[in-house]
């Protein structure tokens, strides 16, 4: 089980292994988070999502999958790209945003990636309800398997940093 940290601030600077995007199934960047590690990392992230696209995923990285590049001029050494699903009413999404934690810390050690710094995924443009969103991710993470040591959840603003907290809380107090 890793060790699960929070920080506020810009996922960009974060000094860890790997860092994770909350990306959009074409892969080709976007405004919100995505849009903040292209833009610090540089273009050769791009490239290398070009890449996957024509080799991998021609349709696009499917709902709850990651896939990792190079971290460009960013001082992580892989971003893992992950897309999460845009919230619903009617219907249950949150097995598809565990599935984007648990993807991407398969994919972390895949690489050997040691700690790992995640958003607070689909609580932007994708409209997930943060409170939700943060017991979904924290549960995930905690229930993992694998050898990844820390999770660093990277909240932008305090809003998202008390959700995290109170879900962070409950899935510990509950242990
Ligand atoms: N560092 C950390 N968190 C950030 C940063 C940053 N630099 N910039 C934004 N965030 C936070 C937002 O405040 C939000 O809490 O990331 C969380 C996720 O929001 P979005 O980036 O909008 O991602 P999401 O809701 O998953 O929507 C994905 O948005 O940017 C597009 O291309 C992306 O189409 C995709 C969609």
């Amino acid at each position: 089980m890793p060790r699960i940290l929070l920080a506020r601030g810009d996922i960009t600077v974060q000094r860890v292994d790997a860092i994770v995007n909350a990306a959009n199934s074409s892969l080709m960047g976007g405004g919100g988070v995505d849009g903040a590690i292209h833009r610090a990392g540089g273009p050769e992230i791009l490239k290398e999502c070009r890449l996957l696209r024509a080799e991998r995923y021609p349709d696009g990285l499917p709902t709850g999958e990651a896939v990792a590049t190079s971290a460009g001029r960013l001082p992580a050494r892989w971003v893992i790209h992950t897309v999460g699903p845009v919230y619903s009413r009617s219907t249950d999404r949150s097995g598809l945003l565990a599935r984007c934690h648990t993807s991407s810390l398969g994919v972390a050690d895949a690489l050997g990636a040691r700690t790992v710094a995640f958003p607070a995924i689909s609580t932007g443009v994708y409209g997930y309800p943060l409170d939700e969103a943060a017991t979904v991710a924290v549960r995930a993470t905690l229930g993992a398997e694998t050898r990844v040591e820390e999770v660093r959840f990277v909240l932008f603003d305090e809003r998202a940093h008390s959700a995290f907290e109170r879900a962070l809380r409950a899935a510990l107090d509950s242990k």
